[in-house]
């Protein structure tokens, strides 16, 4: 498999964690990790796998340094990548606006020459609405530290093993 680039937004530390969990899956030698703050798009460009992982602040809006590091995400060229999306937010309490950031992330997308993989089915999650949920599935993996956190090492160890057989 090529290299995988993990970037990460994350304010109270649950999805720098997670991120360094999906680092250790796929092994150092491969994957390597950056907090928005510090990546530009030539960081980006350099991986033919990538991964971006945001939390939703607000009510349903991006967390703030994964916001200001999208627009570096559109001047990239991601021609022939693909790319996988995770992203951390609470079900219950935030249960209309559950991981949208996920959903915005895949929108900007769109418009790029990139493939995104990685997508679920939604069961085992108990939400009203969610941005991440397009047709019946999500187009990323949601965490959920607040009210599912026993769920969530198993969840990225499945989610990884998934990524290996979509990754270039
Ligand atoms: C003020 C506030 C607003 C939030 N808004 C949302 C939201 O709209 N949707 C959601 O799914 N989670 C929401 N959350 C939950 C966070 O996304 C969750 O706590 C997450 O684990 C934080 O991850 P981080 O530490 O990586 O930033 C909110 C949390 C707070 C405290």
């Amino acid at each position: 498999m090529k290299n995988v680039g993990i970037f990460y937004g994350s304010s109270t530390g649950n999805t720098e964690s997670a991120a360094e969990q999906i680092q250790k899956e796929f092994g150092e030698d491969i994957a390597h990790i950056y907090d928005v703050t510090d990546a530009s798009s030539k960081d980006i460009e350099q991986y033919s796998n990538l991964i971006f992982g945001s939390s939703t602040w607000g009510i349903g809006d991006m967390q703030d340094d994964f916001d200001v590091f999208l627009s570096k995400i559109q001047k990239a060229n991601l021609k022939d990548k693909k790319v996988a999306i995770f992203g951390f937010g609470d079900q219950d309490t935030y249960s209309d606006s559950f991981v949208d950031a996920i959903g915005l992330i895949y929108k900007a997308l769109e418009n790029k020459v990139c493939e995104v993989v990685g997508k679920i089915p939604t069961d085992g999650y108990e939400y009203d609405e969610s941005k991440a949920e397009i047709d019946g599935q999500f187009v990323g993996l949601p965490l959920d530290e607040e009210n599912q956190s026993n769920l969530s090492d198993e969840r990225i160890t499945k989610w990884v093993e998934q990524l290996k057989n979509q990754f270039n």
